[in-house]
This record gives C-alpha cells, sequence and structure tokens, in this order.
C-alpha cells in the first residue's frame, strides 16, 4: 500500500483526495437473477402477497435455521409483532440497550410497553450484560437484545439472566445476517428474533424484513399484527373481520422477488464483507489513535458495520469529542471515504423518549399500569461517550467493492490521522 507522506495537504483544504471519485461502487450489486425475478412477479399478476412471499419466507427459514419466518414491511414491524408474540403488553417493561437503531424501543411504545434502558459496554458496544439484573423490576417481560454491528451479545449470558428470571428474549438480529456466537447464529437463542431487509443491510430488498420464531404458539400470535388483526380460524372464511388489534405489516410480490434474488447471494457476500474487512484491519493495523472494532473469541463478527472510535483521550479532546471527531470525519469524506455517524445519541436522549411523550399526552409512561422509570443521561455514559468518538463505514467493504477499495479507505484514514494539525482547520 502506498504510504502517505506526513505532510500532504488534506482533500479538505484544497489538496488531492485518496479516493478518486466513483472509485466506491453503491450496494447492493444488481444481477441478471434480481432482474428476471423482479420482471416475472411483475408480470405475474399477484402484487400483494403472492408466490414470491411464500417461497422465501420458506427459504429464508432454511437459511436462518429458524422454523418459522413472516415476511414482513420492515425489521421495525418485526420487533413489534415480537413483543406481542411474548405476550408484552400495557405497563410492562422490555430490557433495550441504551445504544442502538430507535426502532428498538419504538417498537415497545406502539404496544404499550416502557422500554429501560441499559448502557453498553465500550469494547462491543452490545449492551453490558453485567447491568442488566439491576435493571429488572416485577413488570419486566422480555430483555430485546441487539446485535450491533453485526457482532452477537454473549447470549450464554443472556439466556441465564433469562431463565434465572423467567423473562422472554427477542433477538434484534436487523444488522446480524449470519453473525455467529459460539457457533450458533443469530436469531436461534431467543424466543423470536427480528431482521430488516432494507437499502443498507446485508441482505437487501429496498425495505423488508422477518419475523421468526422457533414455537409455533409463539409465531401464531405475533402474527396477529401482521394483517389487520384478520386473524381468522383456520376453519373460517375471509371475513375482513379485525378479531383483534393489527397493523398492516405484509409485503408485496415484488419485493420478495427482489429479496429472494438477493438471498442467493448472501453468503458470497457475506464472505467478501469478512475478506475486506480483515483487510481493512490489516492496513490499520499501526494508524494512531483509532480503536478499531473488536471481535471478542467465540464470536463470528459480520461487519455490517465496520466502527471506528478515534481514541480521544490520546488525542487530548476529551473535552470537545464530538466537534473533533466531526472534523476527522468531514477530513476523510473530502478524501473520498464513503463514512458517517451511524446514531449520535444514545436512545434515552432522543427527543420522543427524553419527554416520555410517544402518541401525546405523556402515553405509555403515565399510564396508570406503568411504573415510573428514570432516563437520566449520566446512566449511560459508555453510550455517550461512544457517539461522540465514532465513525462507520458500510457500503464501501461490500461487494462489488473489494480489497482495493479497503487500502484505499485506510491510506485515507492514515493520511488524515498523520495531519491532524491540518485537520483542526476542516470545517466539520
Ligand atoms: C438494530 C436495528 N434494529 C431495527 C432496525 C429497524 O429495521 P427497519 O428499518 O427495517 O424497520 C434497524 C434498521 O436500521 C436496525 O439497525
Amino acid at each position: 500500500m502506498k504510504s502517505v507522506r506526513r505532510s500532504e495537504t488534506l482533500a479538505a483544504l484544497g489538496g488531492k483526495r485518496v479516493i478518486p471519485g466513483g472509485t466506491i461502487k453503491p450496494w447492493p450489486p444488481i444481477g441478471n437473477l434480481d432482474r428476471k425475478m423482479v420482471l416475472a412477479s411483475l408480470e405475474g399478476g399477484q402484487h400483494a402477497y403472492g408466490p414470491n412471499c411464500t417461497a422465501l419466507e420458506k427459504e429464508f427459514s432454511a437459511w436462518s435455521g429458524i422454523k418459522h419466518a413472516l415476511f414482513c414491511n420492515s425489521g421495525t414491524a418485526a420487533l413489534h409483532m415480537a413483543l406481542v408474540a411474548c405476550e408484552c403488553g400495557a405497563g410492562d417493561e422490555a430490557i433495550v440497550p441504551a445504544y442502538t437503531w430507535p426502532s428498538s424501543a419504538t417498537c415497545c411504545l406502539h404496544h404499550n410497553i416502557i422500554p429501560v434502558f441499559v448502557d453498553i459496554e465500550w469494547t462491543t458496544m452490545n449492551i453490558d450484560t453485567d447491568k442488566i439484573e439491576a435493571a429488572i423490576t416485577p413488570r419486566t417481560k422480555a430483555i430485546i437484545v441487539v446485535h450491533l454491528h453485526g457482532l452477537m451479545v454473549n447470549m450464554k449470558k443472556i439466556m441465564a439472566i433469562a431463565g434465572k428470571h423467567g423473562l422472554k428474549v427477542i433477538e434484534d438480529c436487523c444488522q446480524a445476517h449470519g453473525a455467529r456466537f459460539q457457533g450458533k447464529t443469530a436469531g436461534t437463542f431467543g424466543d423470536c428474533a427480528a431482521f430488516s431487509t432494507n437499502q443498507n443491510k446485508v441482505m437487501c430488498s429496498g425495505e423488508g424484513g422477518f419475523f421468526c420464531s422457533n414455537d409455533d404458539k409463539m409465531f401464531a400470535r405475533g402474527k396477529t399484527l401482521w394483517y389487520f388483526g384478520e386473524n381468522r380460524p383456520p376453519d373460517a372464511s375471509e371475513g375482513y373481520h379485525a378479531y383483534g388489534m393489527g397493523w398492516m405489516y405484509r409485503s408485496s410480490d415484488l419485493v420478495a422477488a427482489f429479496a429472494r434474488a438477493q438471498l442467493t447471494r448472501l453468503n458470497d457476500n457475506l464472505a467478501r464483507i469478512q475478506t475486506n474487512a480483515a483487510r481493512l484491519s490489516e492496513c490499520l493495523a499501526d494508524v494512531p489513535h483509532l480503536i478499531l472494532p473488536a471481535t471478542p473469541k467465540g464470536h463470528h463478527h459480520n461487519f455490517y458495520n465496520y466502527t471506528i472510535r478515534f481514541d480521544m483521550e490520546a488525542l487530548k479532546h476529551a473535552s470537545d469529542a464530538r466537534i473533533f471527531r466531526d472534523k476527522i470525519v468531514a477530513a476523510l469524506k473530502a478524501e473520498g471515504v464513503d463514512t458517517g455517524i451511524w446514531q449520535g445519541w444514545p436512545v434515552p436522549e432522543m427527543t420522543a423518549i427524553k419527554a416520555k411523550n410517544a402518541y401525546g399526552r405523556g402515553c405509555p409512561w403515565s399510564c396508570r399500569h406503568a411504573a415510573r422509570v428514570d432516563y437520566s443521561l449520566d446512566q449511560y455514559p459508555v453510550a455517550r461517550r461512544h457517539c461522540d468518538w465514532h465513525t462507520g463505514m458500510t457500503t464501501p467493504l461490500r461487494p462489488p467493492n473489494g480489497t482495493r477499495v479497503a487500502e484505499l479507505l485506510a491510506g485515507a484514514f492514515r493520511k488524515v490521522m498523520s495531519n491532524l494539525d491540518q485537520v483542526e482547520n476542516v470545517k466539520p
């Protein structure tokens, strides 16, 4: 790899960029199979829940190793169905990591369930398993574990805590297709799992998701939400009758056709992401002040998001970490690195959650079935530090991009981190 001279001018300040425009190719690669299957669906005449949806569910179930998979229109919908499958309801509490995509918590609010946040651990960026028990109350019904960025939570510890306290476990696998812990894949440990297939996921269908469970009864219960609450008894004809509360969480045949085509390449894509991430780690190993993503023993990371933290203490920027991080990220972007802040706030710091007001009038926190919960931010110091110190990458490490792109990315990081005096002058 070409080394970068220390005094080279940063692209943000008028220098030449390391990664020429157009080098990083967009995700996902579209091939002939995608075109063929989507076109066949288009001409097939069944555009709502059609034959591609049912075929996809069987194929995803086989791929994931989970008995039941229901194709729906988002990972958020799948999480909501999982909570209902676990019989969580008004005034109940669910444990959620303080740092995740907001849906891991808002899925609770759609069902009047109160999210109780637990801080993350620094190394894995996942929920701190040692802090979960202190957050459990008599109202806790479930733990929502999020396998963030494709690194699984230590599910041995989670299942032990859940067993001890009689709690259900929901795995948010939206980012974790193919990730493994002690040889078992994401989604196969808990009671229910949710996967996303949105644009940015390692399996992309534009939008979409799967609600999954090995348990027949739980699966049936979660599914009641999927189609207007029209949960017909098997012997009843379609009656357009709401037997219970439901949403419209189905997806369409066109989307399923796209998803089926992408699923045929999922294992190959995951393998290529591994190779690219490994090359990037190798090239960045000696770049100072970077904290590279860890893969603890027993884990197989899928590198959905390759997240780097800048060591702001060593850089003497601990007190203005967010401002300095934003300058570094702007400098990286100017060099052609497709990078960004995945989530800038812990979930309890987000407006609706902080205000404890979901759909108005303080519900569900003010509900007489609910107990008071405390979201004061000093409980989540690790999540807050992570928010200020990190940047992440997804597309550049995905096919069709290969190891050459990984090397260029490393070159850009090396250049920026070797010219921090110039970074001070970059406008975020
Ligand atoms: C960890 C996590 N959970 C849930 C979701 C929600 O998935 P969707 O966008 O398909 O609703 C996402 C999406 O980005 C996610 O990253």
